[in-house]
């Protein structure tokens, strides 16, 4: 039995062994110059850098993990610095969110069955910030986020163009006839002009304000664009601050807790934040058994104003959004709605953040007195016999004409059907129709694609239509807009009603009264449900199957059933 030189660090389960366990621990790693005295108990910090690149966002992400390496060496601490799984949101297929989950587990893993005390967290993509995120819950160790940051504006023929938003927007152009292929591709180059993700408030920007909502990352440092020199003084100060929070034992659970769950659904709102944030919080707080439902982000929301003016609920893009004041200034606008007493990596409380915000640009972050959006425009949660279990639309996104809608519904089964129905000029469809596209959930698709907010139906672009009612049991990009509903659970693979519609059916959506309802007595979704069969599961083998048979519905956050909780840090036993 080996002794231990500091009995309150896991790391000395490694390091401070004697005998032949300690000398294997510690040699291998001395091969790459380490001295002895790295090994003397100090807090070793574990940087999980989900850099690679085919992760574009993240590309730049080991720049970063040396300034963190700096921070914590001048803490007193020990850094060792690991690749985790990265999932490139504009790469990869069928979907990131089929691959979310396996990150996380890649990233339990890792920290469980290494000698790491505290965790700096890189990521900045979509999905490699939960999964960093939900990895690390489970392990539940003192746990610092630094986000990579958002790219520099786009720039295009004199105008700010962004992330995604304006994609969507200019390939409708195209198809409508209004703008030329050569400007299209010239767009290209444009738009993604820096390192950093998305610059529109879509998916990845959102993780990243309600990671610092949660008290995760440092505080004002989610919108500092990924050039900015202060994004690397931030990683630098974090490499500090995560070994203070070993010293301390703050952990990942202490800080993310209910109220600092409330306090990031009403950041989401007053941000006007992508719907994917629904199922990251679900998800998140499924593994920190924190009690969080679906109706908590409607009506935690309901009295929260959309204060923030970005793309694509608004004008303005992410540098912009730093120069105001970032989201400090957003949560100060809505303090009086926030648990301020939580702490957060900074070892401060959320008021003593908040004390030192800055406002500088009321335009693009509005005060709660002139929102952009009145309160209760945030995302709404539906209910109703489509719908059982749930379906979410972004209301900030969405045309306020057709919040109360009642049309007849036109079915597709698959996005590749709807793609080729899309443009034919004989479709039988008009503005009032409801388009449904199916067995894109999580299982069925598999992975639950961003596919919900449909390209429109060419005859109907070329008529000036600019909007219609959408549903799917899809996701869509945080970057997108339109009157989408999103996420209907249950999913149609596994029988949810939305497998039930037929093409021609009465659909009527009220959002106000936050229902969606098919117009089709019982008796018949009896007769329907009965002539139903489940589709042949998307893979027979590997991990694909393995989440087919284990994905809980978007209600749930579309974790696997097993991975819900934590196991803790415990010290693994010798393999030696
Ligand atoms: Fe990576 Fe948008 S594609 S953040
Ligand atoms: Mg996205």
């Amino acid at each position: 039995m080996g002794t231990t030189k500091n009995t309150e660090l896991r790391s000395t389960g490694w390091f401070g062994q004697e005998g032949k366990l300690g000398f294997i621990h510690r040699s291998w790693l001395k091969n790459q110059g380490t001295p002895h005295e790295m090994f003397d108990g100090r807090p070793v910090i574990g940087i999980a850098n989900s850099w690679s690149d085919l992760t574009p966002c993240n590309a730049h992400l080991r720049r970063v993990a040396e300034h963190v390496k700096r921070g914590v060496y001048r803490a007193g601490g020990y850094p060792l610095e690991f690749p985790t799984m990265s999932l490139g949101e504009t790469i990869m297929r069928p979907s990131t969110m089929l691959f979310r989950n396996l990150m996380s587990m890649d990233v339990e893993e890792t920290l469980r069955a290494n000698p790491i005390d505290g965790v700096v967290l890189l990521a900045g993509c979509d999905k490699t910030t939960p999964a960093q995120l939900m990895g690390a819950a489970s392990v539940d160790l003192p746990t610092i986020m630094v986000t990579g940051g958002p790219m520099l504006s786009g720039r295009w023929q004199g105008k700010a163009i962004g992330s995604g938003t304006d994609v969507w927007r200019f390939s409708e152009e195209v198809r409508a006839g209004k703008m030329s292929g050569t400007d299209f591709t010239a767009a290209e180059a444009c738009m993604s002009r820096s390192q950093g993700h998305c610059m529109t408030m879509g998916t990845a920007s959102t993780m990243a304000c309600i990671t610092e909502a949660l008290g995760l990352a440092p505080s004002g440092s989610a919108a500092i664009p990924a050039t900015d020199a202060r994004r690397f003084t931030v990683a630098e100060h974090a490499g500090q601050q995560i070994v203070d929070l070993v010293r301390d034992d703050l952990r990942f659970s202490q800080i993310a807790t209910r109220a600092a769950f409330e306090n990031a659904i009403r950041a989401n709102a007053a941000i006007g934040g992508s719907t994917n944030a629904v199922l990251h919080l679900l998800a998140l707080a499924g593994r920190l058994e924190v009690p969080l439902e679906l109706e908590d982000f409607d009506r935690l929301a309901r009295d929260v104003p959309t204060l923030v003016n970005l793309m694509p609920s608004g004008q303005y893009l992410m540098e912009d959004f730093y120069y105001a004041g970032g989201l400090p200034a957003v949560m100060r606008q809505i303090d009086h709605l926030l648990n301020q007493d939580v702490i957060t990596v900074d070892q401060h409380s959320l008021a003593e953040n908040l004390a030192r915000a800055e406002h500088w640009n009321a335009d693009v972050i509005r005060p709660a007195t002139d929102p952009l959006l009145p309160a209760g425009t945030g995302t709404a949660v539906l209910r109703g016999n489509l719908c059982p279990s749930g379906a979410v639309v972004k209301q900030s996104a969405a045309s306020p004409d057709l919040m109360r809608h009642r049309g007849r519904a036109l079915v597709f089964d698959s996005i590749e059907e709807y793609d080729e129905a899309v443009d034919d000029p004989s479709l039988e469809v008009d503005a009032s129709t409801v388009l449904v596209v199916r067995y894109a959930g999580p299982s069925g698709y598999p992975g639950m694609p961003e596919i919900g907010n449909l390209a429109l139906p060419r005859k109907l672009l070329e008529q000036g239509v600019t909007d219609m009612v959408r549903i799917s049991d899809a996701r869509m990009s945080g970057t997108s807009y339109g009157t989408v509903i999103l996420h209907a659970a249950p999913e149609a693979a596994v029988g949810g009603p939305i497998s039930l519609v037929r093409t021609g059916d009465w659909i009527e959506l009220d959002v106000p009264a936050r229902t969606l309802t098919l117009d089709v007595d019982e008796a018949e979704l009896d007769r329907r449900r009965a002539a139903w069969s489940p589709p042949r599961p998307a893979a027979e083998r590997g991990y694909v199957r393995m989440y087919i048979d284990h994905v809980q519905q978007a209600d749930r956050g579309c974790d696997l059933d097993f991975l819900l909780g934590g196991s803790g840090a415990p010290v693994p036993r010798r393999p030696f």
